[in-house]
């Protein structure tokens, strides 16, 4: 049988520019910038990245703080434009990246919900649809009309997760926004996205539980310093981690 791709990075680069040196105050950034005078030191936070995700599989990104895990996945969510090399994703995507990148804080929770719905892509009438299930799932009945800066990060993670996995987004990204939420929550978390995945939707999954990934993922993509050093079977590369 073919394979069934639906995620695919192609030589994948992406370079930072990092502001070398200090300067003291706007004007004379601009005064410097525009003499050519602002250098910069490059930083390449991903290098020749290839990787082919297949349609209902799921994913672990694993790898030390800063190797690229989450620069890759914002790559592929398109939040990225990659420096060299291409992405190409068939389907659907629910993000869930930078918590709350999708929430405005003045807003109420129920605001937030259907202005994050809309930014997902989801008309008013399809979010009126799923409000109730997202109110249930993320248990928060008796705070909808509070504004969300007055939220904890758990009960921001909690109404981002049951917002992002509405429907049946094609693929699901998940980026450590479970570390914030409690035990319980996080199992509810767990059991919704392999129900997802029963259902054909591909998870990638980025935790610092080893052993969350290797409960949620099928395969897993091990990142060093920006390169992929090792993708396979989850049991196998996660414990050559561990062991590392
Ligand atoms: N917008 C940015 N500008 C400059 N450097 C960045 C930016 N975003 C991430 N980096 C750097 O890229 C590297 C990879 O970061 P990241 O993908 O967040 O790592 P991880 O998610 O694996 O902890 C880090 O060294 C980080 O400091
Ligand atoms: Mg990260």
């Amino acid at each position: 049988m073919m394979k069934d791709v639906i995620i695919s990075v192609e030589d994948v680069s992406i370079r930072f520019n990092l502001a070398r040196e200090k300067v003291d105050n706007l004007k004379d950034f601009l005064i410097r910038k525009a003499k050519g005078k602002i250098a910069y030191d490059e930083f390449w936070a991903l290098q020749h990245i290839n990787l082919e995700i297949e349609r209902g599989s799921s994913v672990g990104l694993i790898g030390l703080n800063g190797c690229g895990k989450s620069t890759l996945l914002k790559t592929i969510a398109g939040v990225l434009k990659p420096t060299t090399g291409k992405v190409t994703v068939k389907g659907s995507m629910a993000p869930l990246i930078e918590l709350g990148a999708g929430f405005d804080m003045d807003l109420t929770a129920r605001e937030n919900v259907f202005l994050n719905g809309a930014i997902l892509g989801y008309s008013r009438k399809e979010m009126e649809q799923y409000y109730d299930d997202i109110v249930a799932f993320s248990e928060l009945q008796d705070f909808m009309d509070v504004p969300i800066k007055n939220f904890s990060s758990g009960m921001i993670s909690r109404i981002a997760f049951a917002i992002a996995t509405i429907g049946k987004p094609d693929v699901l990204i998940v980026d450590e926004v479970l570390a914030v939420g409690d035990f319980r929550f996080q199992q509810k978390c767990e059991e919704r996205i392999k129900k997802m995945m029963t259902q054909d939707t591909t998870v990638l999954f980025v935790s610092h539980s080893i052993e969350q990934v290797k409960m949620i993922c099928e395969k897993a993509a091990w990142i060093e310093a920006g390169h992929l050093k090792m993708y396979g079977d989850v049991q196998e590369i996660c414990d050559l981690y561990q062991q590392s």
